[in-house]
């Protein structure tokens, strides 16, 4: 009954700000500009080079024009399969990215306009290596904790510093403006993407797995009970005992804090570049559409606003034959395979834990696909293929995996 009530508030409470937003874009399509800049993409010209159109999405035969602003990382896989099939079905979609990234290419299908940043590749590696440093580190509690806390640093001012060269680009947001998008897709996690597309009046479709400490529910107005949602963090299931009960409402209480703690310096940005005080959630709540990559097989039972789509298993569509080599490998094994990987960020790990993982490898009857791209021992035992990445949809839909 009270889930009920909630969604029914929900669906209630939601659509306002959404349909708001969708009006307010339809204006702008009106708008002239003879604009005969041409945007040019990475890879030199383009089927569609030229940005210079201004008719609404009737006269494009119902293209549209869409701008992306990704994140980077292991993010940007999804992000960058949309991008690629929406602009193979004749719509016109152009990839905003930082000069130096880790993973943003360009593509097939869309476009790409990069913008400068203060840093340089050289960062990124020293990102890199000093997380590995850390998960190896025999160091102590307090130099291994302030190691960390310097790494995150690291990381917030970078994403910082390549939010504010974004938004602070003049050029580069006059020509935006100049572009007559229909609509914005972006990754809130990184929020300068919601900012621009809030600034640019343009309806934002966030594409994300979630935010922490339960933002999006707070942005969305949606009801976020702790009596059976458990929080992040706390492990516990809907299905709480009284204390379990406790603890998650006492977690729930906390969750504005750890807020402020992680999004301060957007809430931040964010008004400096607006010219008022705002703060992030405000601009979330402008949301047009929200695409989570999860599903309900998976997840606990929650209220979750109308404009929500759930999007999960989108990028497994995306497959692609396997290398030769590696089908032999996983075809050759007798009793399946495993596929280890730590993520995009640890690609790599001090040779004594490294040891210790090949020796457990060496133990087992599965061939072991691991993507690892640090120092290699004398002998790699037979089960074990070291890549540099690991075509993980690929590997799914081999029988044997
Ligand atoms: C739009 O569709 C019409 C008829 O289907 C076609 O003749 C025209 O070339 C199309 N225009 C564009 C820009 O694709
Ligand atoms: C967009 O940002 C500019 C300054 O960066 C500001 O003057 C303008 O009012 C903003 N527009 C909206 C709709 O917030």
């Amino acid at each position: 009954m009270v889930r009920w009530c909630a969604v029914y508030l929900c669906v209630v409470l939601l659509p306002c700000s959404a349909l708001a937003k969708t009006s307010v874009t339809e204006g702008t399509f009106s708008g002239d500009s003879d604009d005969s800049k041409k945007i040019v993409g990475s890879e030199g010209t383009s089927n569609f080079g030229s940005f210079d159109g201004t008719a609404g999405p009737s006269e494009r035969n119902g293209t549209g024009r869409l701008l992306v602003v990704p994140m980077d990382g292991s993010h940007w896989t999804i992000m960058k399969a949309v991008a690629e099939e929406l602009g193979r079905r004749g719509h016109t979609v152009l990839v905003l990215m930082p000069e130096v990234s880790m993973r943003l290419d360009s593509g097939k299908h869309y476009m790409s306009k990069t913008f400068p940043v203060p840093y340089t590749q050289d960062l990124f590696n020293q990102l890199t290596k000093n997380s590995q440093q850390l998960i190896g580190s025999t160091a102590g509690l307090t130099e291994r904790i302030s190691g960390k806390l310097k790494q995150m640093r690291g990381i917030m001012n970078l994403i910082i510093s390549t939010s504010e060269s974004l938004l602070f680009n003049h050029e580069l947001l006059e020509f935006l403006r100049k572009q007559e998008f229909d609509a914005v897709l972006t990754d809130p996690v990184m929020p300068s993407g919601a900012i621009l597309a809030f600034n640019l009046s343009l309806p934002a479709i966030y594409m994300l797995r979630g935010l922490p400490c339960g933002m999006d529910a707070i942005a969305t107005a949606c009801p976020d009970p702790p009596s059976y949602i458990p929080r992040f963090f706390t492990q516990h299931t809907d299905r709480m005992c009284f204390t379990e009960r406790v603890l998650n409402v006492v977690v729930y209480m906390l969750e504005p804090v750890m807020c402020k703690l992680l999004y301060w310096w957007s809430d931040d940005v964010a008004s400096r570049f607006l010219q008022r005080s705002i703060s992030m959630t405000e601009i979330l709540n402008t949301a047009a559409m929200w695409l989570l990559r999860y599903d309900f097989t998976l997840e606990f039972p929650k209220p979750l606003a109308p404009n929500t789509v759930l999007i999960a298993g989108l990028n497994c569509a995306v497959t692609k034959p396997l290398d030769p080599e590696v089908l032999e490998f996983v075809e050759g094994s007798e009793h399946g395979i495993v596929v280890f990987t730590l993520g995009s960020l640890v690609p790599a790990m001090p040779r004594e834990k490294a040891a210790i993982f090949f020796q457990a490898f060496s133990r087992i009857p599965q061939r072991v696909l691991w993507r690892y791209m640090g120092e290699v021992p004398h002998e790699v035992p037979g089960n074990v293929k070291l890549m540099k990445w690991l075509p993980q949809n690929d590997l799914l839909v081999i029988k044997r995996g």
